[in-house]
């Protein structure tokens, strides 16, 4: 692959923020380039290089009632080397749609000869294993563990850790091209190839999100990233004191990190996730408020956006969803943050206002439900607990016992 290289990175306190970096090629060839003809604003990622990142990540596909064309279509976007980790929260009983997913995995996996894990996210002794961990937060008052992606993406996040792997991507199930799932996967090593942290994130800008109308828009970015951006950027500029726009992936869906990264940071209920990782990075290493854990200063935390070849298609959901599920939480998170400055603060409270999603100035949105960092509770139990069991989340877990 060959992507463009660190044009400009900007500083919060010890979190170096790289600014977009676009994909060049996909397959940049095998032959060597002699040092003479290297183009130093232009980097060629190996692929030797990119497997290996590959063979140490686990890509969770979060789904919940997606059809299952698109799944299995996601599914075979991601490179075979990667630890596929499906977490479900879809439906269960008489249409029972996880079902339906495990089977079209175990085809797969059975066909593919790989291995991958799926877990429904009320799954008993994954809830067991949340509870006795004291991750109680996560649990609903059913007792199970809460609806929505973050809670999905964190169950995932520790399944990850007792899997030994070192990273951990995203990929959602409602994608149309497999080959932008296997672009993600290829930038998310590509990314940390280039890390000198170890506490390092990439995030997917998307170079099309088409829409169909009349006929296909190329538009360049969602709805929601466009307003959670514009808000993002604010927060930091008023805490830098620097006007900035570096920020243009603060909805992304598509993103990575180290695991030793993902277990210090805060998460925040749903779809405020992504937002809220940025913030949780700022607040915790940008030097304004307390440092999170002082250890990690010296290396820093290093965020990369990488701009994709492919375009983005997902499903359609409509404007409703995205202003309730979404806008709402992202610029929730935004305005709750401790980082958050009134003036931002004043700006948003409008914005959601003209959006039609709050009545008046004297409103507040609501406070995000808010998770603690993996790192703070008991990992030891919640491994003692999955270890055990692990057998039967495999996707060949029957094809093995009939065996
Ligand atoms: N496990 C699990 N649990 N998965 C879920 C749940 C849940 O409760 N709810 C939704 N999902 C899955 C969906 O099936 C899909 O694969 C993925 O999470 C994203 O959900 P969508 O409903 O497709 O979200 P979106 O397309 O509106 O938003 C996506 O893009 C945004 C950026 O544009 C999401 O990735 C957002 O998180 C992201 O900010
Ligand atoms: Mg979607």
């Amino acid at each position: 692959m060959r992507i463009e290289t660190q044009r400009y990175t900007e500083r919060f306190g010890s979190v170096r923020l790289n600014e977009v970096q676009k994909v060049l090629e996909l397959d940049s060839g095998k032959a060597e380039e002699p040092n003479s003809t290297k183009n130093i604003a232009v980097l060629k990622i190996e692929e030797e290089v990119i497997w290996d990142y590959e063979n140490k990540m686990a890509i969770v596909v979060p789904v919940k009632n997606e059809r299952l064309k698109l799944f299995e279509g996601v599914i075979s976007g991601v490179p075979h080397d990667c630890l596929l980790i499906v977490v479900s929260n879809s439906q269960r009983g008489r249409i029972d749609r996880f079902r339906m997913e495990k089977d079209a995995l175990a085809q797969y996996c059975h066909f593919t000869r790989r291995p991958a894990f799926i877990i429904h996210q009320k799954d008993p002794i994954l809830t067991k294993a949340v509870a006795e961990s004291g991750y109680t937060e996560l649990l609903g008052e059913d007792e199970l563990l809460s609806n929505g992606k973050c809670e999905g993406m964190i169950a995932a996040m520790l399944l990850a850790m007792v899997l030994k792997k070192s990273y951990i991507g995203f990929i959602d199930a409602d994608n149309y091209f497999p080959g932008s799932v296997w672009e993600y996967v290829k930038c998310y090593a590509a990314g940390f190839s280039l890390a000198k942290s170890p506490y390092s994130m990439v995030r997917i800008l998307w170079r099309y999100k088409p829409k169909v109308s009349a006929g296909m828009y190329f538009r360049k970015l969602g709805r929601v990233s466009e307003i959670t951006n514009k808000y993002m950027n604010s927060l930091i500029s008023a805490n830098t004191g620097f006007e900035t726009e570096i920020i243009r992936t603060a909805n992304a869906g598509e993103h990575a990190m180290t695991l030793s990264l993902a277990q210090l940071l805060t998460y925040a209920s749903g779809y405020a996730v992504e937002t809220r990782e940025l913030l949780s990075i700022f607040e915790g290493f940008g030097g304004v408020l307390p440092l999170a854990q002082p250890t990690v200063v010296k290396q820093g935390v290093e965020i990369f956006q990488i701009e994709t070849r492919n375009p983005h298609l997902h499903e359609e959901r409509g404007t409703k969803h995205l202003q309730a599920d979404m806008l709402l939480p992202s610029l929730s998170a935004v305005y709750w943050s401790q980082l958050c400055d009134g003036d931002t603060r004043e700006n948003i409270i409008d914005e959601l206002i003209s959006q039609g999603i709050l009545k008046q100035k004297k409103e507040e949105p609501p406070t995000p439900k808010m998770y603690r960092s993996p790192c703070e509770v008991n990992l030891e139990k919640f491994q003692e607990i999955m270890s055990e069991n692990l057998a039967s989340y495999s996707a060949l877990a029957e094809e093995n016992s009939s065996k």
